[in-house]
């Protein structure tokens, strides 16, 4: 682990999301929620994204020979997954606004009931994303000691947690991680109330970084997210996008892994943890690389 050695920490593993059929996390869960729309009968599917759950809706829809809407954030997603969308065949309507428009306009079309929602505030979504849980189990044999992960929409932080906590209800395991979440610091709503030890959060109605998959003001699950951290005796952070940048070189030229800015902050955020002491040395810690650096480009150019 050579990124461990340069930081001069102790155990730790990147957990790379990007080796996913469409390049990032969102697969583990839209595989379920996709397989439980064909199980109702939907014909359509439709989701609000900032750009990986739309590219993974499009390629499962596909798949399963359904029709697929995506609601975008006009000229806020990274190329790369605007063009998976695109040549997997999903309609794709640009909203006016930012993510946290498009999640309720998409939510205003699935109230009709003549479209299947397929954003993580859909169940089968969360059930499929929990496997990260039992899949790190699986590969440590045994529970790490801390997990780090960006969040922005707050579902999969949401999902992990609920995946550890049910292997220690199995008994399976004797104890649950601690969550570490790394928001950026231009749209941090659940770490500014976490900082501050409030119980609620205020959404930021102008979200601004260049981890365009985490610029998120009204993170729908914010309250099972900040449940998590508190529970698990862990920590919601926020790091600059400087900082962000930084790490997906440091990532890139350690250890080999081209991660896209979103999933640079668990980097950004496991340097910061460590200089604030979340962790000692002799524990372990897993990093969860969320998407692949070849979705996004534009950040790494306009960077150099
Ligand atoms: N990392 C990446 C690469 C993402 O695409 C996302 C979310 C997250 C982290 C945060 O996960 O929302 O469950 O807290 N992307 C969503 C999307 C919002 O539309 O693709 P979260």
């Amino acid at each position: 682990m050579r990124v461990a050695s340069e930081l001069d920490l102790g155990e730790v593993y990147f957990k790379n999301e990007g080796q996913n059929p469409t390049g990032s996390f969102k697969d583990r869960g839209m595989t379920v929620a996709v397989t439980r729309a064909v199980e109702i009968g939907a014909k359509e599917l439709v989701c609000a994204s900032t750009g990986n759950t739309s590219a993974s809706m499009a390629a499962y829809a596909a798949r399963a020979g359904l029709r697929a809407t995506v609601l975008i954030p006009h000229g806020k997603i990274a190329q790369g997954k605007l063009v998976q969308a695109i040549v997997h065949g999903a309609r794709i309507q640009e909203v006016r606004g930012n993510f946290d428009k498009a999640l309720q306009k998409a939510r205003t079309l699935a109230a009709t009931g003549r479209l299947y929602l397929v954003n993580s505030l859909n169940p089968y979504r969360i059930e499929g994303q929990k496997t990260l849980a039992f899949e790190l189990w699986e590969q440590l044999r045994k529970v790490p000691d801390v997990i780090i992960l960006p969040v922005g929409n707050a579902g999969n932080i949401s999902a992990i947690w609920k995946g550890f906590w049910e292997l220690k209800q199995l008994r399976a395991t004797s104890r649950a991680p601690r969550m570490i979440g790394v928001q950026a610091a231009g749209a941090a709503p659940i770490a500014a109330a976490y900082a501050k030890g409030e119980n609620s959060i205020v959404p930021w109605p102008s979200p601004e970084t260049a981890a365009s998959a985490i610029r998120i003001g009204a993170p729908a699950s914010w309250k099972k997210a900040l449940r998590a951290v508190r529970d698990s005796g862990g920590a919601m952070l926020a790091v600059s996008d400087h900082e962000i940048l930084r790490a997906q070189r440091l990532l890139a030229a350690r250890e080999g892994i081209f991660a896209e800015p979103a999933s640079s902050a668990s980097v950004a955020g496991l340097v910061k943890a460590s200089r604030s002491k979340w962790f000692t040395r002799d524990e372990s810690v897993v990093c969860v690389v969320t998407g692949h650096g070849l979705k996004d480009q534009g950040s790494v150019r306009e960077a150099t």
